[in-house]
């Protein structure tokens, strides 16, 4: 098979935007104005930068007295803004809640620049700083981090202190050329203080906003119109950390669950097993949200004119009937989920392409696994009952079988004539490896809301004196593991056409994870092709914190996730469950010493994984040159409230794992290095 890189990555079709250019502009002298942060409350963003251009956004709204209809966005090379590069008028309105975007052509590559609003009366907005990506033909390094999952309405949000920090220390050319949001950039489920006077699971809930609107659905609160949702963005980008992180560079963002719905599929709606609604009208509502504050080169399809977001008309209906391809065809849920295109690709010189896809809006309903729950095993699916029902009649090359052997009995195959589970959908998952097999960049790295890597435990190992025994015959225990149809689809094309320097980055899992991208475990065949990094929460509670506050301290299986201390500290064991096997973590518990725990190990848990964190916050920072790509994971500790240290508080650890670009047909390795602190539970 052979692509056309040209016909795949041309973006042309944005000339409906606000435009600013040098025409008329160049060397002229800036506006006198005044700067007035208060009339611009969200800050200043800027998105999706290419080697010439680069989206520029803010919000103007009506505060007070003070109206404005009109924008003049000014760029400067210089941060005193002494004189104009370029420039452009945008007129603004309620229609697009008073965001405005500017496509910034005509610039040029891999440069700082400066840029502000400025309203008819003369009220500037702050100045913000962009960066555009490097020539197409450029070997120079390409240096950005990926961070997902942010609440500051339960949280602060310390860790984009830390990486503005660090940025500002370090030489010109070692910054950041970008920041890769991986979603959950805002969370749509919302808890009210005055329904839990005790928080939330041990956070603090600030209150930072109501819904106008809103549905109440247990202890908490839905989205459900879209001055609802606006409502959540434009309080979320008051943090002073989040918005002094995009006035700082340029962000490129994807969207995961909750800028739409906790656990939805589609334009379903389903909450936290108490709420599930067909929601035509709210994904539409999420769909326009993003695109007004999120600043990126997205289509709508069907309008050229992005100045405006066109919404479809669409009623809730029923999604009766999935496609063999898990898709339902119901026509208002295709307006709904085809109302923006999230997925893209976009290049920084010869070593980087970014490829972006949308793992929510094309996915299949879930299965039920109820069937094939294990009650005094919380959390963890048995894997071939699981394996048998996400592949469904694709399992076992479409032979799959009509019953499966589950606590002694043959249970009907319930998925035997059912679709596989998707994420992406046939349409969206052929388009990937269109572009993946057409890139030609040196490393291609994947923009993944939650990630490809499977996290499991040999609970099947377990002796007897935890209580009830792991079943027989059900394989290990897969703590994490999503889409098996699409993985092996996407790993056998990247083998077969012998693709190399393959990187997925991923969020959502609230965890740290590092390690070789595979299609499948020991006893399968085990065969790296890539490398994979998932990054840690923002603030949201990670699974060890949760389990920290729920988890009965007399549960007998609570060893697996957590040894307590006498002095009154948590291990979280859960890694080394997830790292080393069972046995490992029984030793951890009896000595306290990690050396004695892995001397123990079950080399065939995770011959993939190098560390594994379920309790850790922070980010990623990939560096990328033509030979090598190191992803670096700054941990930082639960932040339960803001840092008032300038460097956002302290560091758990700094891990930084390299790779050389491997060759077709070689496995590609990781190399490890603790750079700071102590992660030795996490490794
Ligand atoms: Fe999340």
């Amino acid at each position: 098979m052979k692509f056309d890189r040209r016909k795949f990555l041309q973006s042309s079709f944005f000339i409906g935007f606000a435009i600013a250019t040098k025409k008329g502009w160049a060397n002229k002298l800036p506006t006198l104005a005044i700067e007035r942060r208060d009339l611009f409350p969200q800050g200043v963003a800027s998105g999706d930068p290419t080697a010439n251009s680069v989206i520029l956004w803010t919000r103007r709204p009506p505060e007070q007295d003070s109206v404005a209809k009109k924008l003049v966005v000014e760029i400067s090379t210089t941060p005193e803004f002494k004189k104009i590069l370029a420039g452009g008028k945008a007129h603004i309105s309620a229609d697009s809640d008073w965001t405005c975007r500017f496509l910034t052509t005509d610039l040029e590559a891999n440069r700082e620049y400066w840029y502000r609003f400025v309203d008819e009366h003369g009220f500037a907005s702050r100045i913000g700083r962009t960066i555009t990506a490097p020539d197409d033909d450029s070997d120079a390094p390409v240096r950005f981090t990926f961070v997902s999952c942010q609440c500051p309405n339960e949280g602060a949000l310390n860790a984009y202190r830390r990486m503005i920090f660090e940025d500002e220390a370090r030489s010109k050319d070692q910054q950041l050329n970008f920041v890769l949001h991986l979603g959950d950039f805002i969370y749509e489920v919302t808890w009210y203080a005055e329904d839990n006077p005790n928080g939330n699971r041990g956070r603090r809930i600030r209150n930072l906003y109501k819904f106008p609107q809103g549905r109440k659905v247990s202890n908490f609160h839905l989205p459900v119109s879209l001055e609802d949702y606006r409502t959540l963005y434009r309080a979320y980008l008051k943090d002073p950390d989040l918005q002094d992180a995009r006035a700082r560079w340029p962000f490129v963002g994807i969207w995961d669950n909750h800028e739409f719905a906790w656990a939805g599929y589609q334009s379903q709606y389903v909450a936290g097993g108490v709420y599930n609604a067909p929601a035509q009208n709210q994904k539409v509502f999420a769909n326009q949200a993003w695109w007004e504050f999120i600043p990126a080169m997205v289509q709508q399809p069907g309008n050229t004119s992005l100045e405006h977001f066109k919404a479809p008309v669409v009623v809730d209906t029923p999604m009766e009937k999935f496609n063999e391809e898990g898709l339902s065809e119901e026509p208002n849920n295709l307006l709904a989920i085809h109302s923006l295109k999230i997925q893209r690709v976009l290049r920084w010189g010869k070593n980087v392409d970014l490829l972006l896809t949308d793992n929510w809006s094309f996915r299949s309903p879930d299965m039920s696994t109820d069937d094939f729950i294990i009650p005094e095993y919380p959390r963890v699916d048995p894997q071939i009952p699981f394996e048998i029902m996400n592949y469904g009649r694709h399992y076992n090359n479409d032979n799959p079988p009509d019953t499966i052997r589950f606590n002694g009995k043959d249970i009907p195959n319930p998925t035997k004539d059912v679709h596989a589970q998707t994420y992406l959908g046939s349409e969206q998952r052929r388009w990937f490896l269109e572009q993946l097999g057409a890139s030609t960049a040196r490393w291609k790295i994947w923009g993944h809301g939650f990630g490809t890597m499977e996290l499991r435990s040999d609970y099947q190992n377990l002796p007897g004196e935890l209580g009830s025994k792991w079943p027989k015959d059900v394989g290990y225990a897969v703590i994490d593991n999503r889409f098996l149809r699409d993985k092996e689809i996407i790993f056998d094309f990247i083998r077969d056409q012998k693709i190399t320097g393959f990187c997925v980055v991923g969020g959502d899992r609230h965890a740290f994870h590092a390690g070789l991208a595979s299609k499948a475990l020991p006893p399968k065949k085990y065969e790296p092709l890539g490398v994979e990094f998932i990054v840690g929460s923002i603030s949201q509670q990670t699974l060890f914190e949760v389990l920290e506050v729920t988890m009965k301290k007399d549960n007998p299986k609570r060893v697996l996730n957590l040894i307590d201390q006498p002095d009154g500290t948590v291990i979280p064991s859960m890694n080394v469950t997830a790292l080393h096997g069972v046995l490992s973590t029984l030793k951890l518990k009896e000595t306290g010493d990690m050396e004695q725990a892995r001397a123990v190990r079950n080399p065939d848990v995770a011959p993939h994984l190098s560390l594994v964190d379920f309790g850790g916050h922070g980010y990623g920072l990939v560096t990328v040159t033509s030979d090598q790509l190191s992803t670096e994971f700054v941990c930082m500790p639960r932040p339960l409230e803001r840092s008032n240290r300038p460097d956002g508080g302290p560091l758990t650890y700094r891990v930084v794992h390299r790779t050389h670009l491997w060759k077709a047909g070689e496995a590609p390795k990781l190399e490890q290095e603790i750079l700071e602190g102590d992660p030795r539970y996490c490794i």
